[in-house]
């Protein structure tokens, strides 16, 4: 019988420069530089980037694999590391039995139902915008990507404090910009400069910090106080969940500073994805006035051409979110994400190594011409209820996959589905002169450059 060690085969490997191998392949252009792998290898390619070897996995299968199957045996990859500076130790980061409870003291707190009572924030901050929108001039192109990274923050922050905090947390999205921005940088940084340094960049990244981080305290220790005093009001949100959820078997409840963490993941990981893949869809309606008003004829239909969205009126919205998977499809806000084996783990007749660093990749998977006709064309129809048997599992992954799948991930539709369906109804868009907006891959897939659409009132 032939042994472990003779039927395995050796990864294939893409030949790079000396000491910095294909560092900076990667780095010019990750999407061109994955592209091609994918065109030139079928199943697995390693490549090293600042000196660690990677394989990147390039089929729905060793996604599905890696992801659900077996995903015990597997954690993070490093790079989750730069985010947790800020994150903690937060459900995107942690793991194990700890990851474990936390997840399931938590996942209450996103079952539709819960969702349903956030609804009306979610209207109420894009209704905000609509009217300041209307007020605005049509020949001059609004800053979408600004705009929706407001307005997503907007949205997350009051479905996890309630309205009254608004006031309390005054200035934050400025913070939260530089937040990210420090994580980006990082990210992409060959030298880390230890936070505690006080080099002028770590000053500004540490004193936004300490702002959001005071902010989510002030506001767990007001509800506490409240409550001890016999004076606590129900608040119908995130944080309240959060705080009240109990461990069925020891009955524990979350610490002060497992609170902060679960509160900034929160934050940070339902903020920018959800602005990214927004702005996507308003740039495709532009480029697509057909679809655009097939949107606008199902919100009139379900909602009403003055009606408020209901979280019933909202899950009939079947052709928007159609419209959004596909979006989603050609630009995953989440594009790339990596695990690391923690044992030899055996794939086919190939063997990841123990502690090297695994890739999966939604950009190419949603674009493999193995399992979507006329790939990198925008279709809604190919998320028809009929379409979807036809594609294996793990062909379309926006939300990752297995155990840990986006526990955001029914918010996330939920306020597409409003935002797109009130801007859709109320407004056109136009493309500006800069006609082709390409992606930008950084932590998510952002427009490069933002993207600046012409925006012009319906009439009824
Ligand atoms: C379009 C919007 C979003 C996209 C594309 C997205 C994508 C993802 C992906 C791919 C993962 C898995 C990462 C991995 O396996 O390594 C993830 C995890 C997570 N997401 Fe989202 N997300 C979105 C919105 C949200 C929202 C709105 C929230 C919260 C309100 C949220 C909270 C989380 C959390 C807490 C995790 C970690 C879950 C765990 O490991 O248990 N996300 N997200």
């Amino acid at each position: 019988m032939a042994t472990v060690q003779q039927t395995q085969r050796l990864i294939p490997q893409v030949k790079g420069a000396p000491l910095v191998g294909n560092t900076f392949q990667f780095i010019r252009d990750p999407l061109a530089f994955l592209s091609r792998l994918q065109q030139q290898y079928d199943r697995l390619v390693r490549f090293t980037i600042a000196n660690r070897l990677v394989t990147l996995t390039l089929t729905p299968e060793d996604a599905k694999h890696i992801l659900q199957e077996n995903n015990k045996n597997f954690v993070k990859s490093d790079a989750y590391k730069v985010l947790s500076l800020f994150l903690g130790n937060g459900l995107l980061n942690s793991e194990g039995d700890f990851w474990r409870r936390q997840r399931r003291l938590a996942q209450p707190a996103f079952h539709r139902q819960r969702l349903a009572l956030l609804v009306d924030t979610m209207v109420q901050e894009t209704q905000e915008l609509v009217e300041r929108w209307k007020q605005h001039t049509t020949a001059l192109p609004v800053d979408i990507s600004e705009e929706m990274m407001k307005l997503t923050l907007e949205i997350v922050t009051r479905s996890l404090f309630s309205s009254d905090v608004k006031k309390h947390l005054g200035n934050i999205s400025k913070e939260i910009t530089t937040i990210i921005e420090f994580a980006y940088a990082e990210l992409h940084s060959f030298v880390h400069i230890p936070t505690h340094y006080p080099t002028p960049r770590n000053i500004r990244y540490r004193r936004a910090v300490e702002k959001v981080e005071g902010i989510i305290y002030d506001i767990i220790n007001q509800r506490r106080a409240e409550k001890a005093s016999g004076n606590h009001v129900r608040y119908d949100d995130l944080l309240e969940m959060l705080m009240e959820a109990r461990d069925e078997e020891t009955g524990d409840q979350m610490t002060d500073k497992q609170l902060r963490d679960e509160v900034t993941t929160i934050f940070m990981a339902g903020h920018e994805t959800t602005a990214n893949a927004l702005a996507w869809s308003l740039y495709l309606l532009a480029k697509h006035p057909e679809v655009a008003s097939k949107v606008r004829e199902e919100v009139h239909r379900v909602i009403g051409s003055e009606g408020i969205p209901t979280a019933e009126t909202v899950r009939a919205l079947s052709y928007t979110l159609q419209v959004i998977q596909e979006t989603m499809r050609l630009y995953p806000p989440a594009w790339l994400f990596g695990r690391k084996p923690v044992i030899d783990e055996p794939l086919g007749e190939y063997v990841l190594p123990a502690n090297f660093g695994v890739l999966i990749c939604p950009y190419l998977l949603h674009r493999d011409p193995k399992h979507w006709t006329n790939p990198d064309q925008f279709n809604p129809d190919n998320f028809l209820p009929e379409r979807l048997k036809e594609r294996p599992a793990y062909s379309y992954i926006p939300f990752g996959g297995g155990p840990r799948l986006c526990i955001g991930n029914n918010f996330a539709l939920m306020e597409m589905q409003v935002v797109l369906a009130l801007l859709v109804r109320t407004f056109d868009f136009h493309t500006t002169r800069r006609n082709v907006i390409e992606p930008e891959p950084g932590i998510t897939l952002r427009p490069k450059g933002g993207l600046r659409l012409r925006i012009s009132p319906m009439s009824i």
